[in-house]
């Protein structure tokens, strides 16, 4: 019934479409990094109309190519380094289509779709150094997957009894470094251990979580009657890309009984480059690792991965018994057991074809490449900016991270993080170059995050000359 009615003219349609996506980022050099919604566009797509009457495919597709796609957050482009965003890739995109050409629910049933991600999940666990037999899905991100890990961990510790009688009186608390991301707090929060039960453990000079402050706060928990069982490392941080002593929180936790989680949402991607993988020496060690494929592997939003080689434990923490989705030894039903009963989703996109295209067409070596340029190129970043006059650097380049801030010698703390803001946003306006901020030490700094193969030593002109045109008057207010 919603078929097309003419095929043939439905495939020129489909084809024209194809053209002009391909052409988009073929051209996106040629454009700005980003442009704000005009209040029309806003318009036009949150206050349409109900669509009762059909309208012919290609008219949708003009207003995609008119009202959307100029519009799009820009981290396609080069020139964006806010956040950690991926660039994508052109094939990412067709692996996206072809994924939804045979729309596979991958919650479960026996069909190709659950076998990929297997064999996803098995190619990661062999990268990490983690057992063949390991346990993982692919989630929508990390934030997904911390969660995930999290809720194994908590089963970990209480048993799955804990899915029906909740955490109760047990005074479960975990520790993480200052600088995590807060996607794990939100985890707490979810899993009803409660955000004041994260400890956030202050960083040392090198940024990352200071062991003898973790090892005296577990132990002052302990005589409070709290019990100590999951400790977060992170690789990246998100501010700064500082990474946390991997083999030495590995004896803490074993020491302790904690479960060892490690969040390497955008750094955990260093494995594949020779020159950067050794921030994830001992990764081996972890109880689950959560990270991300459309950050650093360039895979389209949104997919990670939570990886454990606690198997058993993973699958009590989600699987049910619902008859509805009971299996078979035979027949669309077999397959068991279902990807369902390793996550929070029943039904479930196909995000594992798209890694497994990008993985397969490019192969490690080449992806590794991807980092090592990246972080090289942020190295170079942060030495030209740090030579300008009036601008400085509010942390050491980590693997992929600058960040850095206007700085006249002259106006207070308060006012130089007005400036900065005010010029993160005039460099966003100008359509050159999108930065984000974060605060160092309360002070607000512009951020450029490297996770995007398309940035070339070219780029890093532009953002020189984008940020000296942008400061040549730092008090003017915005228009
Ligand atoms: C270190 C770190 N952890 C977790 C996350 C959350 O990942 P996602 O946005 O894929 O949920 C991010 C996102 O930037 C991150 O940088």
């Amino acid at each position: 019934m919603l078929d097309p009615k003419d095929w043939q003219r439905f495939r020129e349609q489909a084809h024209a479409m194809l053209d002009s996506a391909i052409d988009d980022i073929a051209t996106i050099r040629e454009r700005n990094v980003w442009q704000p919604v005009p209040l029309d566009v806003q318009a036009a797509l949150s206050q349409a109309p109900l669509p009762r009457n059909a309208t012919p495919l290609e008219d949708v597709h003009a207003d995609f190519q008119r009202l959307i796609a100029p519009y799009a957050t820009g981290n396609r482009h080069p020139r964006f380094f806010g956040w950690v965003h991926g660039g994508g890739t052109p094939s990412g995109m067709l692996a996206e289509m072809l994924a939804a050409s045979i729309n596979s629910n991958t919650g479960g049933r026996d069909h190709a779709a659950t076998y990929v991600e297997r064999g996803v999940i098995r190619w990661w666990a062999d990268i990490f150094g983690f057992p063949a037999d390991s346990s993982g899905i692919v989630t929508s991100g990390t934030s997904v997957a911390t969660l995930d890990a999290l809720l194994v961990a908590r089963t970990h510790a209480l048993g799955s009894d804990v899915r029906s009688t909740g955490v109760g009186e047990k005074r479960l608390v975990g520790y993480a470094g200052r600088n995590v991301h807060h996607c794990l707090s939100n985890a707490f929060d979810i899993s009803g251990l409660g955000t004041s039960a994260l400890r956030l453990i202050p960083t040392d000079a090198s940024g990352s979580l200071d062991t003898a402050l973790l090892e005296a706060r577990i132990q002052a928990d302990r005589a409070a009657g709290f019990t100590p069982f999951f400790l977060s490392a992170t690789i990246g941080s998100v501010d700064t890309g500082a990474s946390d002593d991997l083999p030495a929180l590995a004896a803490c936790a074993r020491q302790h009984g904690l479960w060892l989680h490690v969040d390497g949402a955008f750094g955990a991607l260093a494995i594949l480059s020779e020159r950067h993988r050794h921030f994830l020496r001992g990764i081996e060690l972890a109880d689950s690792l959560a990270f991300d494929f459309h950050k650093w592997l360039q895979v389209p939003y949104g997919a990670g991965l939570m990886l454990t080689p606690h198997r058993q434990t993973h699958f009590q923490t989600f699987a049910d018994k619902a008859a509805y989705l009971a299996r078979q030894q035979q027949g669309t039903a077999g397959g068991d057991p279902w990807f369902c009963d390793f996550g929070i989703e029943l039904s479930r996109r196909f995000r594992a074809l798209s890694v497994w295209f990008t993985m397969r067409e490019f192969g490690l070596e080449r992806l590794g490449q991807v980092v090592t340029m990246n972080c090289t190129l942020a190295e170079e970043l942060g030495e030209r900016i740090a030579a300008l006059p009036n601008f400085e650097l509010l942390a050491p380049v980590r693997l992929n991270i600058v960040c850095a801030r206007y700085n006249d010698g002259a106006s207070d703390p308060l006012e130089l993080n007005q400036i900065n803001e005010a010029l993160a946003i005039r460099l966003q306006l100008s359509g050159e170059v999108v930065a984000s901020t974060t605060r160092i030490d309360g002070n607000l700094a512009l951020r450029f995050n490297f996770t995007n193969h398309r940035i070339t030593s070219d780029d890093l002109d532009r953002v020189l000359t984008a940020l000296i045109t942008a400061s040549v008057n730092p008090k003017e207010p915005l228009k």
